[in-house]
Order: C-alpha cells, then structure tokens, then sequence
C-alpha cells in the first residue's frame, strides 16, 4: 500500500506538476489536499501543454481516479472551464472526485479578496486574486459552504439565507465590487454546479483509505510550496492552506502512518510570485536572464517570478517541516553554461551566521546570505542527449551542484529533471513503488 506525497521545497513553481505527472505513471489515485486554483501546474505529454490550476494531475491521465481532499478550496465556476480544456486536450475527467467537505469558493470570496489586498496598501501579500484566503478565513469561521452541501438542497437553502446577507454587509464595508446575486438566484446558480460534478461528490478519505487498504498506489500531489504555508511560511506573505507535510494527513483524511515517501521538489535555483521576504534574490541584471532563461512567468496570473540563487537555508527548512526521503532536482538545464553558482547556505544577519529560516520578516529583510560558489558547466545544451547519458555521465560540476545539495539536506536527490516533458527526466530510484 505504498504512498508517495509530492511537496515544494520553496516558494511554488518548482515544477512539481511535471515531476507529479512522472511519478503519476504507476499511481492508481491522485489526490490533491490543500490550496486552491491558486495553483498553475504545467504537465507537457507530448507537446501537448495542460495547464492545470484546480484539478488533480491525475485528469491527463484518463484511466486514473483524481480526487480532491477536504483540505482543498474549489470554485466549481471556474473548474468548469478548466474541465472543458482538459477534454479538448485529451485528458478525462471520468476519474474525478470531490470531497463532500471541501470548501466552495464562492464570487464573493473573490471580491473580498481583492478588497482586503486594498486595504493592506503597500502592505499587501501579492494573492492571485483567486479568493483563497477568504474561502479559508470562512472554513475556521464555520461559516463555509462545502461540496457536500450541493446534495442537500434544504440545507443549503437556509446556509445561504444568513451566509449571503452577512457577506453582502462585510463587503459593503469594505468597498469591495458589489454582488448583485440574491439568495434564490444563486441557489440556482449551485444547482447548476451540481449538475455538473454532484455525482463525483463522495467521502474520499473512505475511499482514499480503501485504496490503502486494496494495496493501491497513491500519489499525494501538494500544491505551492512548504515556504507559503500558513504556519511555516514567511507569514503574512504566505498561502491560507497548510502545504507541508502534516497538510496531506488533515488534507485528506488519511493518518501519518499510511505517507510513506515524501518528496521534495527542489528548483535548481529560486523564485517567489507576490509579496515577501526572498533572501537570494537577484534584483539586477542576473535576475532578469533567469527569469527570461526559466521562462518564469505565473501560470495563474502571468506575473514575471521574482529570480534568485538556491537558497538552502529555505530548502532545509522545508525538508525539516516536509520529512522528505527524496528530491526531485528540477530546470538545473536552466543553469547550463551559467559560469558561477553561488549557493546560499547560510544567513548573515546583524552579523551572526544563522543556519536555521527565522519567523521573523525584519531578520529576513536584513539577512544577507552566506555563498558557496561552485563552477557552472558549458555546452551541455541537448537535453535528450543529457537524459540519455544517465547520471553518471552528466557533466561533473553539475553533479557537483546536485551532491551538495544532497549532502546539505541529507536527503537523496533521486529525481533529476532537465526540461519540461515528463521524458526529460533521470529517475535514480525507480522502485517508487516498493
Ligand atoms: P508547479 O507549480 O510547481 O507545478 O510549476 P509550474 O508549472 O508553475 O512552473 C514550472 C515551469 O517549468 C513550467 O513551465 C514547466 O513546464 C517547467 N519545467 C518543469 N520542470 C522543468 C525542467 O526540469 N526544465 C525546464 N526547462 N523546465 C521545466
Ligand atoms: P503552485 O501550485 C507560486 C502565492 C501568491 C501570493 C501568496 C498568496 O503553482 O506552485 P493566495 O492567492 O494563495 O492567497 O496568494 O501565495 N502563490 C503562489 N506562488 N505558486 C503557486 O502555486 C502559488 N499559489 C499562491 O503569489 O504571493
Ligand atoms: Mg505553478
């Protein structure tokens, strides 16, 4: 009954669709647990480009059972277009399945969010907009609609009948875009989304458990990363969801004992969207040629990624919260015939060396970080041909590069991925399964 979860090392965008995708290959159910269309995860099947932001991994492979957990926010509206686009791509979603208690994120989240990103001024996280935080803030309120409610027409009658009313007041006292819907018509309005996905509505902790139980492969895909989670984060600038590794467990209903690999997905270098504290960052030229090399460019919101250095201050920090037994090294082709790799592996701030990411957002805005330089490799840019040589015979300074992290973080780097297509990858493992 093996169980492999994939979780970001960073701050999102690591490529953890891709390497999913990979490891998706021999999984019976993909189950996403946290997060929200928040999300941009981009799997490339042959030329064939599916941009996903809502909907397991699991869709471009038709045949797989898909599922969304509990712990992730769904807004049926917009995953209905992200269901027409799977289709047209080939994808299906015949193996989907929603969790009755994952929360709905309704219009009015989304217009609370932005109306709270006004009022943070120059203060503000840099969301996507998408109502994540909302949907969030109203599940801890008790005060959220869920998936399962769609099925209960009665009580999602009279849920509605204080719940829109109240939002309605909390929105007009923030000057946040007016919600024209009234009660009835966005009762009708719901019913519409159950008609569309209330026969994918079930327990899935009952049927991720089963699974377990049958012996079947399960993949756990995360979405963003350990350094946007809510309580490990760099706080404020954060994501509302719990994105390490104790989120798969509340996530999805599954118990700690029943995860067992986790691998972390470590971008050869560093890129944060939105607001935050981002220790190696490069401002300057350098910064843009990485952006523009790593085409780092949101798949949600098409923000250009802030650059930087591999920080691994932040990575050790990540593995420590994540428990990962494996990484995943992703766009270290990206690196090709950069002369010189610092590597940050520690903080210098108000002149003490400091190993371990601090809670604090001033520390980290006056951290500066501690380089170990490595020398870059050249003329190695024939990705299928690098993939073909096989670890062993990649170029020395890069499996440099890839040891030290592995040594640094004390975990084994069994995945290595050199371009986007779920082939240009070196699995060092293989018996993911075992
Ligand atoms: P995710 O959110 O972690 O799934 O990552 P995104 O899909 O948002 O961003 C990663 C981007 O890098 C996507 O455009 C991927 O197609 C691409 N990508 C993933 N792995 C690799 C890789 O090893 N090399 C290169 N060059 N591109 C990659
Ligand atoms: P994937 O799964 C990168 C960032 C936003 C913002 C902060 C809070 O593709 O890695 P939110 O809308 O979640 O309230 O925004 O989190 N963020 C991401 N950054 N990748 C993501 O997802 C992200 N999802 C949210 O940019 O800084
Ligand atoms: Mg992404």
């Amino acid at each position: 009954m093996p169980s492999l979860a994939i979780i970001g090392a960073q701050w999102g965008d690591e490529g953890k669709g891709k390497l999913t995708d990979y490891l998706d290959e021999n999984a019976d159910l993909i189950v996403r647990f946290q997060g929200g269309n928040n999300a941009g995860h981009t799997i490339i099947v042959d030329g064939k480009v599916f941009k996903l932001h809502g909907l397991p991994s699991g869709v471009v492979r038709p045949g797989k059972l898909a599922v969304i957990g509990n712990g992730v926010v769904v807004n049926l509206e917009e995953l209905e277009t992200e269901i027409n686009e799977v289709i047209a791509n080939g994808g299906s979603i015949d193996g989907l399945r929603i969790s009755d208690r994952a929360h709905l994120i309704m219009g009015y989240h989304k217009k609370l969010d932005g109306a709270e990103e006004k009022y943070r001024g120059k203060n503000n996280v840099g969301t996507t907009k998408k109502g994540i935080g909302p949907t969030y803030q109203d599940k801890i309120a008790r005060i959220g609609l869920r998936a399962g409610d769609l099925l209960e027409e009665d009580l999602l009658k009279e849920k509605l009948s204080f719940i829109l009313p109240y939002k309605k007041d909390l929105m007009a006292m923030m000057e946040a875009e007016e919600c024209s819907c009234t009660t009835e018509s966005l009762f009708d309005k719901m019913m519409g989304w159950k008609d569309l996905i209330g026969k994918n509505i079930c327990d899935t902790s009952v049927l991720i458990n089963d699974a377990l139980d049958q012996g079947k492969n399960i993949v756990f895909e995360g979405a963003q990363g350990a350094m946007l989670d809510i309580d490990h984060g760099t706080y404020p600038y954060v994501t509302s969801s719990a994105t390490c590794g104790g989120g798969i467990c509340t996530g999805s209903g599954v118990a700690p004992n029943r995860i067992d690999k986790v691998v972390g997905i470590v971008k050869a270098y560093t890129t944060r969207v939105g607001e935050g504290p981002f220790v190696s960052e490069l401002t300057g030229e350098q910064g843009a040629e990485l952006q523009k090399k790593g085409g780092e460019f949101g798949v949600t919101t098409g923000r250009g990624r802030r650059c930087g250095w591999l920080d691994l201050v932040v990575c050790e920090h990540a593995s420590r919260m994540c428990g990962f037994t494996s990484l995943g090294i992703t766009k270290i082709d990206i690196l090709n015939d950069v002369p010189e790799l610092p590597v940050c592996v520690a903080y210098d701030i108000d002149g003490e060396e400091v190993k371990h990411f601090p809670a604090s957002i001033s520390k980290l805005q006056r951290a500066r970080p501690v380089y170990q330089t490595f020398k870059g490799w050249k003329g190695w840019d024939d990705t299928s041909a690098m993939v073909k040589a096989g670890y062993d015979n990649l170029p020395g300074e890069m499996r440099e590069y890839i040891e030290f992290i592995e040594k640094y973080l004390k975990v084994p780097a069994d995945l290595i991925s050199l371009g986007p297509d779920r082939d240009e990858t070196i699995d060092r493992k293989k018996d993911w399964w075992n």
